[in-house]
């Protein structure tokens, strides 16, 4: 149990300081406790607590909508609110659908996702994401879905940053088209960096690949960036790091610090004009949450895009990135560990599951951790480390030090 959090430490119920390696679920990019973001969440609270969603606006959400854009790649125009990563992404694949059924295409239901992807738990997200627990305990899901190979390849063992091989996996989703035709296709969703099943590298050169096809075949191109946005991949967004613009992008998490729920889908000029075919008084996105753009979250999203700035961390992930792969690569002779992976502040150390027993390595690592002070997570028998950008190299070296020696403790 956690108590309390300041800068990169949390509290423990019973009293001990725990360093903070995941910035909390991959969601406190500034660290804990930060003044900014508090005073601004009391002070909005105070001013106007809650303004419908529906046609009535108030200014912090259309400020907050402008500084996203601000910080997006050149055409991500427009911005849909939402609570969470998994609102975010059900919101996307709805907004797919709707997009090309405003275009006279209705035909393209189809969306694609892939394996070892996660998108969150709504039906949209499980039935697109790759993680077959996620979808097994709930029936058949969306209909009409289809998946790409995951690009987690044995040739790319110890890649430091993007891996050299498998660019040609791309090339999958031209084998997707010709199965279905093009026509039925809405969209790809693909996270830039896949998080949550244990830390995915793009291949050199395969997001341009999947950029390429998609444009080619009029399929709209997601990346859900809930995980890598705000700074993880020492950019504002993952499709800055890797220079591919989708037609949309769904973030949530390090949009408010994690401190509020929020999410966003950043959408192209081109998909918001396809809606906005009058007349004025009709709807014309059927869809929206009861606290899309809640003033207290936009007020605390202002708030964490305003430290970010002033405290310059994106560019400080940037210069702390080569320290951070040196010190997480020194493991590589360690008790268990078969990979290291690293790219921005993210890191996994992927260990040699037991026999007959997995996920019981890393687990057993991961309570060790604790004892000894830092919050690690784990993900099957993935070490997966995503610390707050506001890090030391101080901190980093007790971090992977104190990780080492719980490895060398590991039965
Ligand atoms: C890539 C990605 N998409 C979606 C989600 C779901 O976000 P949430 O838990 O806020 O619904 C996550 C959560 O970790 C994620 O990593």
């Amino acid at each position: 149990m956690f108590v309390a959090a300041k800068d990169m430490h949390y509290t423990t119920a019973d009293g001990r300081q725990v360093l903070d390696g995941t910035a909390g679920l991959w969601c406190c990019n500034a660290g804990h406790g930060r003044p900014k973001i508090v005073e601004a969440i009391a002070k909005q609270a105070a001013e106007l607590d809650y303004a419908p969603a529906f046609q009535m606006g108030h200014p912090a959400a259309f400020e907050l909508a402008a500084r996203v854009r601000d910080l997006a790649p050149a055409g991500m125009d427009h911005v849909f609110f939402t609570n969470s990563g998994s609102e975010s992404v059900d919101t996307a694949l709805k907004i797919a659908l709707a997009y090309h059924r405003a275009r006279g295409e209705a035909s393209r239901v189809r969306l694609i996702g892939r394996e070892r992807g996660y998108h969150g738990v709504g039906f949209g997200g499980i039935s697109v994401g790759g993680i077959v627990n996620n979808r097994r305990f709930f029936g058949t899901a969306l209909n009409g879905v289809d998946h790409l190979a995951h690009t987690h390849l044995p040739a790319n063992q110890w890649a430091k940053g993007q891996p050299e091989h498998g660019a040609s996996l791309a090339d999958e989703l031209e084998r997707l088209v010709a199965l279905h035709g093009a026509e039925t296709i809405a969209a790809v969703i693909v996270e830039p960096v896949a998080g949550s099943t244990g830390v995915i590298m793009p291949p050199k050169g395969y997001l341009e690949k999947l950029r390429e096809i998609t444009r080619k075949h009029g399929i709209l191109l997601i990346f859900d960036e809930v995980i890598t946005g705000f700074g993880r991949v020492s950019a504002p967004f993952a499709a800055q790091r890797f220079g591919v613009t989708p037609d949309m992008i769904t973030c949530a998490k390090g949009l408010t610090n994690g401190v509020i729920p929020m999410g966003a889908v950043l959408t192209s000029g081109a998909i918001h004009d396809a809606f906005m075919n009058g007349p004025e008084h009709v709807i014309e996105l059927f869809h929206g949450y009861t606290y899309s753009g809640n003033p207290i979250a936009s007020a605390a999203g202002l708030a964490t895009l305003e430290t970010y700035r002033e405290e310059g961390l994106f560019e400080r992930a940037k210069e702390l990135e080569p320290y951070w792969e040196q010190a997480l690569h020194s493991l590589k002779d360690h008790p268990h560990v078969i990979d290291i992976r690293n790219l921005g502040m993210i890191g996994a150390v992927e260990l040699a599951p037991i026999a007959g027993e997995p996920t019981k390595r890393a687990f057993s690592a991961f309570l060790a951790a604790y004892e000894a002070g830092i919050l690690i997570r784990t993900t099957g028998d993935i070490i997966a480390m995503s610390p707050p950008l506001i890090i030391s190299k101080e901190q980093i070296d007790e971090l992977i030090g104190k990780l080492g020696t719980v490895l060398h403790g590991l039965a």
